[in-house]
C-alpha cells in the first residue's frame, strides 16, 4: 500500500515566511514601480565579512588539490570548528561541553525541525505563543500536535504558553490550570523570535528547575545570542542543573550573515538522559544516518568567525543592525505605537494601532507605504494584533521605513 503522511493535511496553510513572500511577489507583480523596504523576513543583507571570504577561498583552493581535498567529513563536524565553538561560546563564558556534546549542522531551523525524530511520537509538546512557527509545523507534521481548532489558532495537544505585554512576553511556567505538571518538550527561543525579548538569569532559571522537577526536555533556541546587549544569558548552560535538561541550538545565519552559507550547531551534553539513555546518543545516531554533514568550505568559513578578525568585523556588522533596531524603534515609538524588544535582538515587536488585526495591517503597509513585515498572527494566535519589524536592512533602509511611517 501506500499513503501519504495524513498529519500534513493538518497543517493549516503554508510556512509563514513562504506565504509572505508569494504576497509580496504577487505585489511586486502589480506594482513594478514601487521600491519595497523589507522588514520581513529576518535575512541577512551581506556582504560575508572578509575573514570568513578569506577563509573560504582557502578552502576551495584545498579542495582544487588531491592532496588537500576533503570528502567526507565527521558526522557532528570538523575539530578544528568543534573546538573554536567549545573555546568561544562554552568555555570562555565557564561552561565545560565536550567535543562529542556539538553537533555541527546546516542550521537552527533544520535542527529544530528535525529533533523530533529523536523522540517518541507520544511526547507531549510545550510552545510559547507567540512562536517561531518551526517548532509547531515539525511537531503537526510529526502528529503530536492533536487538532487544530482555527477559532482559537490552537492545537488540542500542544500547551501553549502565551506571552504577552504583561509579562514582558515572557513565558509563565504552567500552573495547575494548564494541567500542570506537565512532562513533555519544551521549546524556549531567547533572544526571542519574534518579540526580539531576552530572559533573565532569573527566568530562565526557574524554567530550569521546572523542567528538572518535572522529568521535561528543554529545547533552547539560541539562534539570535549574538545580538545581547544587557547582562542576560548567552547560554542555557550558564544556568546550573541546564546539562541535565536542555538542548541548545545556536546559528551562524544571523551572527555571521550564514543565512544562505548554511551552518549552525546543537549542543547535547552526555549528561541528559531519559530511562539511563543518552540523549545525544540518539541525535548522534540520527545524524549519520540521515545527514553527511556541512560542507568543508562551510566549516572553514564558521570557523573564521571565531577568528580575531572576524570577531571584530562580525562585531561591526551586529553593532550596525542593532543601531538600526534603536531606529526603528524610537522611530515607531515617536509614530505612536506600542514597541517591545528591539534591545537584545534584531526584532521589534509592535502592536498594531486602533486594534487592527496582524494581516490587515500588513495588507495596509504594503500597499500605503510598500513595507512588508511580518504579521504577528502568523506566529500565533496571541501574535494577533502585533507585527515583527526586523532590522537587517541598511541604515537608509530603516530611516526611509520610518519616513514612509511617519506619512502615513
Ligand atoms: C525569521 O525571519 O524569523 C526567520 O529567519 C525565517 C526562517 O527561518 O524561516
Amino acid at each position: 500500500m501506500i499513503a501519504l503522511n495524513q498529519n500534513f493535511q493538518n497543517l493549516p496553510g503554508n510556512y509563514l515566511f513562504a506565504k509572505i513572500s508569494q504576497e509580496v511577489n504577487n505585489f511586486r507583480l502589480q506594482h513594478p514601480d514601487r521600491i519595497l523596504v523589507d522588514l520581513g523576513i529576518g535575512d541577512v543583507r551581506g556582504p560575508l565579512a572578509p575573514a570568513v571570504i578569506e577563509a573560504m577561498k582557502e578552502a576551495v583552493d584545498e579542495m582544487s588539490n588531491a592532496s588537500t581535498f576533503r570528502g567526507y567529513g565527521p558526522y557532528g563536524g570538523y575539530d578544528f570548528l568543534v573546538e573554536a565553538i567549545i573555546k568561544n561560546d562554552y568555555t570562555d563564558r565557564g561552561i565545560k561541553i565536550d567535543a562529542a556534546d556539538v553537533f555541527v549542522s546546516d542550521g537552527s531551523k533544520s535542527d529544530s525541525g528535525n529533533i523530533g525524530d529523536i523522540f517518541s511520537a507520544q511526547c507531549a509538546i510545550a510552545v510559547c505563543d507567540p512562536v517561531y512557527p518551526v517548532y509547531v509545523d515539525a511537531n503537526v507534521m510529526a502528529g503530536r500536535t492533536g487538532r487544530y481548532d482555527p477559532e482559537t489558532g490552537r492545537w488540542s495537544d500542544i500547551l501553549t504558553l502565551p506571552c504577552d505585554a504583561s509579562t514582558g512576553f515572557l513565558p509563565r511556567i504552567p500552573s495547575e490550570n494548564d494541567g500542570a505538571p506537565f512532562k513533555g518538550i519544551i521549546y524556549l527561543c531567547f533572544p526571542n523570535n519574534p518579540t526580539g525579548v531576552a530572559a533573565g538569569r532569573e527566568h530562565l532559571t526557574e524554567w530550569v528547575r521546572y523542567a528538572r522537577e518535572t522529568g521535561s526536555i528543554i529545547i533552547y533556541d539560541a539562534a539570535y545570542e549574538a545580538f545581547i546587549r544587557e547582562d542576560v544569558p548567552h547560554s542555557i548552560y550558564e544556568i546550573e542543573g541546564a546539562r541535565e535538561c536542555a538542548i541548545e541550538m545556536k546559528s551562524f545565519s544571523k551572527t555571521a550573515g550564514f543565512t544562505g552559507v548554511r551552518c549552525g550547531y546543537t549542543v547535547i551534553p552526555a549528561a541528559l538522559q531519559i530511562d539511563g539513555v543518552r540523549v545525544r546518543d540518539l541525535w548522534a545516531r540520527r545524524q549519520s544516518t540521515k545527514f553527511n554533514g556541512v560542507s568543508y568550505v562551510t566549516q572553514r568559513a564558521a570557523e573564521a568567525v571565531y577568528s580575531p578578525e572576524g570577531k571584530v568585523q562580525i562585531r561591526q556588522t551586529i553593532d550596525a543592525c542593532m543601531q538600526n533596531a534603536k531606529l526603528l524603534r524610537e522611530g515607531f515609538a515617536d509614530c505612536g505605537y506600542e514597541v517591545y524588544g528591539g534591545v537584545n535582538a534584531p526584532y521589534i515587536w509592535i502592536r498594531t494601532p486602533n486594534e487592527k488585526k496582524s494581516w490587515e495591517y500588513f495588507d495596509y503597509l504594503l500597499n500605503k507605504a510598500a513595507i512588508v513585515v511580518t504579521p504577528g498572527a502568523g506566529f500565533g494566535a496571541a501574535g494577533e494584533g502585533y507585527f515583527r519589524a526586523a532590522a537587517f536592512g541598511s541604515r537608509e533602509h530603516s530611516e526611509e521605513a520610518i519616513e514612509r511611517i511617519k506619512q502615513l
